[in-house]
């Protein structure tokens, strides 16, 4: 590894933090590039687990320097409180993190807005995590946003506050009805961050050309997946940041040309919180299965993700934007119970058969899935840490996966642990 992306090719939660955790023990830094506090990234080592929602979760391996890049989205509130809690648990932070100076940072007001956003769509709502990530890239490429280089210089992020709180407030009160902001407010609700901040800023993407140039191993950690890419997702039900590897550049200031091996992660099943199409969901009792089974609850809000079989339509897709070289499948053990075990091969529209994935929401929502039955195994997979000793239709349906997919899977994840899973030779 100089460099290697890691990115979720569903619709997030597919285990990233997970596989990035067992990269990191080969890498020198870790990079967050897009997304904010809108992540959560499980790790779980020897039975203590630990969910990452703004750091990367290379903080959690001694060996790595963590950077948040400038395409990431920072609440210096729930930053703080990530920070304190894993110092709690024994996790040292000082001296083992970098915060883009270029980063956005998220204000009270966008978490305000988030929430009165989803308010006013009304049943069109898109269940975001309230974590005010939309409303901050929309200032950002709007040009009213604040910078972590301006959050933590007193007199700048007063002048910026003065600057960009007029139109702020129009939008919160004319718009929404809410109340205005004032610049004494927002310095009292952030402004202690803001000096919590300030060791750890630097000008990320020199750091990271120097460590490109000795050498060093640079992992970019993903955040959500690539069906809730503003570009490339199930349009409007997406997350407002690119969460493809096309992003760890512009994230980071790592040139693309620098990021070329990008390790795509498959959950065995599909999931999906919040609202949009969902095009191979289980409402009925199999998909309440794979949920209690899976654990599938949010990391981040809690709320039940919604379960489906493998969708070969949109992980083929994705590995094609992410010119995904690899595969890590996790999850399988979740399939251990199940004595046939449909994959989604295809869509049928409006009687039409599909191999590709429609960009229209009106067609998406009308895709019929088209499968083919694999054999269960029934069989506990979770001790398992040799591949020749997966029961064959379990090593059936990871070739399966690997074929639909296009492209070869390197590692098998059969639990939550850092020690369950399996290198495939
Ligand atoms: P991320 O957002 O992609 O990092 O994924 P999340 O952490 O939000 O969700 C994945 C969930 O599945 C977490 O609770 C993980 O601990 C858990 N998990 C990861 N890999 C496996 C696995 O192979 N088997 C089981 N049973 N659970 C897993
Ligand atoms: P990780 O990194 C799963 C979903 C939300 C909502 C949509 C928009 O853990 O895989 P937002 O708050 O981003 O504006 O919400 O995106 N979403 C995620 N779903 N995993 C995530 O992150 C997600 N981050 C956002 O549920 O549907
Ligand atoms: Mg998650």
């Amino acid at each position: 590894m100089p460099t290697l992306c890691v990115v979720g090719l569903q619709w997030g939660d597919e285990g990233k933090g997970k596989v990035v955790d067992l990269l990191a023990e080969e890498a020198d830094i870790v990079v967050r590039f897009q997304g904010g506090s809108n992540a959560g990234h499980t790790v779980v080592i020897d039975g203590q687990k630990f969910i990452l929602h703004i750091l990367p979760s290379g903080i959690l391996r001694p060996n790595c320097l963590s950077i948040l890049g400038n395409g990431v989205v920072i609440d210096p509130i729930q930053w703080a409180a990530e920070v304190d809690d894993l110092q709690q648990k024994g996790v040292t932070v000082h001296g083992r993190l970098l915060v883009s100076n270029r980063a956005q940072v998220v204000m009270p007001y966008h978490k305000k807005l988030d929430a009165a956003l989803e308010e006013a769509r009304g049943d069109a709502s898109l269940g975001t995590t309230l974590r005010g990530i939309g409303p901050c890239y929309v200032d950002k490429v709007g040009r009213l946003g604040v910078r972590v280089a301006d959050l933590v210089h007193p007199t700048a992020f007063r002048g910026v506050l003065e600057r960009t709180l007029p139109a702020v407030n129009r939008v919160l009160h004319r718009g929404f009805g809410l109340p205005e902001m004032t610049a004494a407010e927002i310095l009292q609700e952030v402004g202690s961050c803001g000096d919590r901040l300030r060791p750890f800023v630097a000008d990320v993407a020199q750091v990271l050309h120097r460590a490109l140039a000795e050498e060093k191993r640079v992992l970019f950690e993903g955040a959500q997946g690539s069906l809730l890419d503003v570009d490339f997702g199930t349009y409007p039900f997406v997350t407002s940041s690119n969460t493809s590897v096309a992003c760890a550049a512009s994230g980071s200031g790592v040139p693309p040309s620098r990021i070329q091996d990008v390790i795509g992660v498959v959950k065995a099943y599909s999931t999906r919180v919040g609202q949009g199409p969902l095009i191979t969901e289980l409402r009925n009792e199999t998909g309440e299965k794979l949920r209690q089974r899976g654990g599938e609850f949010g990391a981040t809000t809690g709320r039940p993700r919604r379960c489906g079989w493998f969708d070969g339509v949109v992980t083929r897709y994705s590995a094609m934007i992410n010119g995904v070289t690899r595969l890590a499948l996790t999850k399988l053990d979740v399939l251990d119970h199940l004595d046939t075990i449909p994959v989604c091969v295809g869509y049928r529209l409006r009687g039409t058969l599909l191999q590709e994935l429609p960009a229209d929401i009106d067609s998406l929502e009308h895709c019929e899935p088209v499968y083919r039955d694999l054999p269960g195994w029934l069989r506990e997979t979770s001790s398992i840490t040799e591949f020749s000793e997966l029961p064959a239709p379990a090593r059936s349906y990871v070739q399966a996966v690997s074929d639909l997919v296009g492209a070869p899977i390197e590692i098998i994840s059969v639990g939550r642990d850092r020690r369950h899973t399996i290198r495939v030779p």
